[in-house]
């Protein structure tokens, strides 16, 4: 907010008085000073908004103090006074970055109209930077959603090396954001002003990806009529996406090794060199270890791709953020929702603690997906659990704790055998204690042999003595 701090500097006592008495009536905060370096002074130790200078003074003139307290509040509007003879050198004031001026002697009413219209202004001005502060971060991540620790530290990580050139590999499963976040590295980086172009690698047969990459002279193949840019022209400044890069043929991870290399390559069918400089980001939703161990990826090209990593977390890792999403997505469905009845649905608790429980193997991708048909096919203001896909309703179900007592929430990474394991450990652990540590007890209750009993409890390290 804006106050309304008015600092006065005037060298005639008199006019000091009848401003601070006219200005004070209005209900505006006034301070005296009778010099520049009184006023500057004074504007070290407090914001003025407003400064109400006389032009000519003895010792520092209005302009040069206006000058020095600009630099320590920048936001500070100087409105000049001056007498008749001095009219030109009031304008030449306004011209260097006074606000406004007034001739000695003024009415009342034009130096309260002056201060109102200053503060107005300044109010604007603030208005607009606060707002642009807030679009500029808006235009940042505000549409990457996540509070939890994984995505914490996913924004850490893209925050770096959005300012670096660095070469990025996004790791993360199908609905993760991958392609958001690459975005998000191009348009706050040096970049921005350039091109983002994505490919997606696996969507075209090699020698169409090839010529669409590289670009083609004219002749290069039958149909090649004229020549063509290919994409890495295109993005030349800018920054290459290339989406699920562990389908690109070994002849094109090749070519491509090149171009990150030399920053230079040839079109099809060409023998010019072109130089470019490009960013490269790409991304995958595959382990490429195990494809360089099987030799469908090049290890050189791996090092080139994967110098800094991010992985994105599965959304059943980072379930915190699910009511966030839920939020986001109703706002952004709602918004191109022209239907009276869609806008401004809320989600049930119970709706929001089913979608939480669900394991989400399409991650965010899937999540908007339901979101967006739950608006499409709640009749109320309420989305509830008829809304959501059967799926989701059931297999909820299947991990809620009424169906199974002591099932794990999340199933985590856990394979079929270590998760047996937990489960068998955890029976016999509370069987056992139940009967008070009574070996026989246990295993005539829970229907399991002697010998058997005893092997398990060897296995799983349990001891009877302790568990009674
Ligand atoms: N953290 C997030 N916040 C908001 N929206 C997200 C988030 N993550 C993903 N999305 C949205 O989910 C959808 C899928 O994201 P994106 O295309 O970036 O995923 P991807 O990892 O590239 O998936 P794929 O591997 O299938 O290409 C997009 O509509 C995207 O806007
Ligand atoms: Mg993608």
């Amino acid at each position: 907010m804006v106050s309304g701090k008015i600092l006065v500097v005037d060298d005639e006592e008199n006019m000091q008085k009848s401003l601070k008495a006219l200005l004070g009536r209005e209900g505006y905060e006034v301070k005296l000073a009778s010099n520049g370096e009184e006023a500057i002074r004074l504007a070290g130790d407090e914001t003025f908004p407003i400064l109400i200078t006389d032009l000519r003074m003895d010792g520092m003139d209005g302009m040069d103090t206006y000058r020095a307290i600009k630099e320590q509040s920048p936001q500070t509007l100087a409105i000049i006074i001056t007498g008749h003879a001095s009219l030109k050198s009031a304008i030449e004031a306004i011209r260097l970055g006074a606000y406004d001026y007034l001739v000695k002697p003024f009415k009342p009413d034009e130096i309260l109209f002056t201060v109102r219209r200053a503060l107005e202004h300044q109010q604007l001005v603030e208005e607009n930077v606060h707002l642009q502060g807030e679009l500029g971060e808006k235009f940042r991540f505000a549409n990457i959603i996540g509070k939890s620790g994984p995505m914490e530290e996913v924004f850490q990580l893209v925050r770096k090396v959005a300012v670096s050139n660095v070469t990025v590999l996004l790791r993360g499963e199908s609905g993760t954001g991958k392609e958001l976040v690459a975005r998000a590295i191009h348009y706050n980086s040096r970049r921005s002003e350039k091109r983002f172009i994505g490919v997606s690698c696996g969507a075209l047969p090699e020698t169409l990806l090839e010529s669409e990459l590289f670009g083609y002279e004219k002749g290069a193949f039958t149909g090649a009529l004229k020549r063509k840019q290919g994409l890495f022209e295109v993005a030349d400044g800018g920054t290459i996406f290339l989406d699920e890069i562990a389908d690109l043929s070994l002849s094109t991870q090749m070519k491509l090794l090149r171009v990150l290399q030399e920053q230079e390559f040839q079109r099809v069918g060409g023998t010019e060199l072109i130089k470019v400089n490009l960013r490269l980001i790409s991304a995958t939703n595959k382990d490429l270890e195990p494809a360089i161990k099987d030799g469908s990826f090049r290890e050189e090209l791996y090092y080139r791709v994967n110098v800094v990593s991010i992985s994105l977390p599965p959304l059943r890792e980072r379930k915190e953020d699910v009511p966030l999403l839920v939020r986001h997505f109703l706002k952004k469905h709602q918004a191109d929702n022209t239907k009276e009845c869609c806008k401004r649905k809320k989600v049930a608790p119970e709706t929001m603690g089913l979608l939480m429980a669900y394991h989400w193997p399409g991650n965010v991708r899937q999540l908007e997906n339901v979101v967006e048909r739950a608006i499409a096919l709640s009749n109320s203001s309420v989305i509830s659990e008829n809304d959501l896909p059967s799926q989701i309703r059931h297999n909820s179900q299947l991990l809620s704790d009424e169906l199974i007592p002591g099932f794990p929430d999340q199933l985590g990474n856990l394979t079929f055998q270590k998760a047996r394991e937990n489960f068998e450990k955890q029976f016999l652990q509370r069987a056992i204690l139940k009967n008070r540590g009574n070996v026989s007890a246990t295993s005539r209750e829970i229907k399991l042999s002697r010998r058997h009993f005893y092997e398990k409890m060897k296995s799983y390290h349990i001891d009877p003595r302790k568990t009674s």
